[in-house]
Parts: structure tokens; sequence; C-alpha cells
């Protein structure tokens, strides 16, 4: 009862913040031992907007990251999407905020070896709710011309690519992104980095990226540094690079 006091059902927000998120925690018990991954985060994150989250590892990023995509619910405190508060949505609602709303990419692309490039993102426009075409989004990341390629006929970029057209094609409000160059040589994670920067200038996704590649920062509107589970400093960038400019 006590706990329901402080829970907020509904906000309203000025209509560019697309997250809200309230002094959250995640405390992980093991065994003996708490693990304080998260303590008492507070952040917006603003419609449109491409930021880059950096900190060392262990500092919280996947698990603030996880939390905003609703893969995982925080200790304490609140994460509002738009007027929705997660923290307080049953099973059912998070799997469709997380169907309708949120785009994922990881450092493995995960893509089904036995079906092509257009198959695989086909599987997602099957079941999405205002999806794109497969042709439209592999188009988008730059691979027109490997549409009907199977994963082990393509480089790691181009897979990565096929597994950002994926993300994108159900056009999702937000694409977070942990770690999408951290198994590709620069060249080809600037190729990578290229078709995120261009998803969110041409459909206008709110993009957050986690990377340990500080070079990486140059391009975001907003650089949210954490350490020890804590965001320490968020830097405004007045101009921003091109991946082609980034120096890593
Ligand atoms: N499922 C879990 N069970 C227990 N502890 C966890 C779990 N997930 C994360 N942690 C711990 O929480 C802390 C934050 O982890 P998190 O994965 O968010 O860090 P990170 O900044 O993403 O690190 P990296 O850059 O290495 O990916 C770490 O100390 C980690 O060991
Ligand atoms: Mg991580």
């Amino acid at each position: 009862m006590l706990n329901k006091q402080y829970q907020q059902k509904d906000k309203i927000l000025p209509p560019e913040v697309i997250f809200h998120v309230h002094r959250i925690t995640k405390v992980y018990q093991m065994g003996e031992v708490e693990v304080r991954a998260l303590r008492l985060v507070d952040l917006d994150l603003y419609e449109g907007e491409f930021v880059v989250l950096l900190g060392p590892s262990g500092s919280g990023k996947s698990t603030l990251l996880n939390i905003l995509g609703g893969l995982d619910i925080p200790s304490s405190g609140e994460v509002f999407f738009r007027e929705r508060n997660l923290t307080n949505a049953s099973d059912a609602q998070l799997t469709r905020f997380r169907r309708d709303c949120v785009g994922f990419i990881f450092q493995f692309y995960n893509l089904i070896p036995s079906l092509t490039a257009r198959e695989n993102v086909a599987l997602v426009t099957e079941i999405a709710r205002r999806p794109m075409s497969p042709q439209q989004a592999l188009e988008l990341v730059g691979l027109s011309n490997r549409l009907d390629h199977f994963p082990a006929q393509m480089s790691g970029g181009e897979q990565q690519r096929v597994a950002i057209a994926r993300a994108i094609a159900k056009n999702p409000e937000v694409l977070l992104c942990d770690e999408p160059t951290g198994a590709l040589d620069f060249q080809t994670g600037k190729l990578v980095l290229e078709a995120l920067a261009q998803v969110n200038r041409e459909l206008g996704t709110t993009t957050a990226i986690i990377t340990h590649n500080a070079g990486i920062a140059a391009m975001a509107d907003r650089v949210i540094m954490m350490r020890s589970g804590e965001i320490t400093h968020i830097q405004h960038n007045e101009t921003k690079l091109t991946p082609a400019e980034l120096e890593w």
C-alpha cells in the first residue's frame, strides 16, 4: 500500500520528452552480495535526438538501456514512455510496448542463417502495426544490392545493417543499440553508424547508442556519461560530426 502511494500512474510531460526516468535504482542480489547497477538515475530523452552512452565496463549502461526498452524493470523509481508509466505496466503491456515502439540492436546480429536479408526483415514486418517494406528498410541502410543474400554471404558490417533494417522496418519510435559496432573494425563500424545516423535523420527515430568508443560521441546530440551506476555528466554537442569524420 505504501508503495502505491508513491507510484504515479500518469504524468503530463512536455510533448518532446519521449522517456522520463525518475530516480531509478537497480539492485541485483548475488547470494549475500548486493550489486548496485543503477543508483538513483534521473534522465529525460527527447524526441528525435541521437544520444551516446559512454562509461567504463560495469557502469550500468546496458542495465539502463534494457530498462528503457522494457526488457528489464528497475528495483525502485519510475520510467515513463511518453505518458505511460512502464514501471507499473503488466507483462502484456510491456510486450506490446517492446513490439510496437522499440527497435533493439545488439553487438551480435542474431540473424536467421537460413533466411535471406529480405526474409530476415520480413519476419518482423509481418507482425508490425505500421511497417515499411523489407526492401525499403534495406535500402535505407544501403543494402539494396544484398536483398537476396544469406547472412553467410555478407560481411559483418552488412549483417549488422540487416539487423538495423530489421529493427527499423517496424517504424519504432526509439532505437536502442547496445555496442552495435563492438564486433566490427572501424571502417565497417563507420558504415553501420552512417546507417544509424541516416535513419535518425530521415525517420526522426530517437536513437540511443552504447559504446566503449569515445570517438563516436562526436556524432551525438548529447553524450551521457556513466560511472558506478550513476550519470556523472551530460555533454551537449553544438555541432555534430558525420560518421565519416569521426576519429577513433
Ligand atoms: N543479471 C545480472 N545479475 C547480477 N549482476 C548483474 C546483472 N547484470 C548486470 N549486473 C551487474 O550490474 C553492473 C552493471 O552492469 P551493466 O551490464 O549494466 O554494465 P555496462 O556498463 O553495460 O558494462 P559493459 O560495458 O561491460 O557492457 C555490473 O556490476 C554487473 O556485474
Ligand atoms: Mg553493457
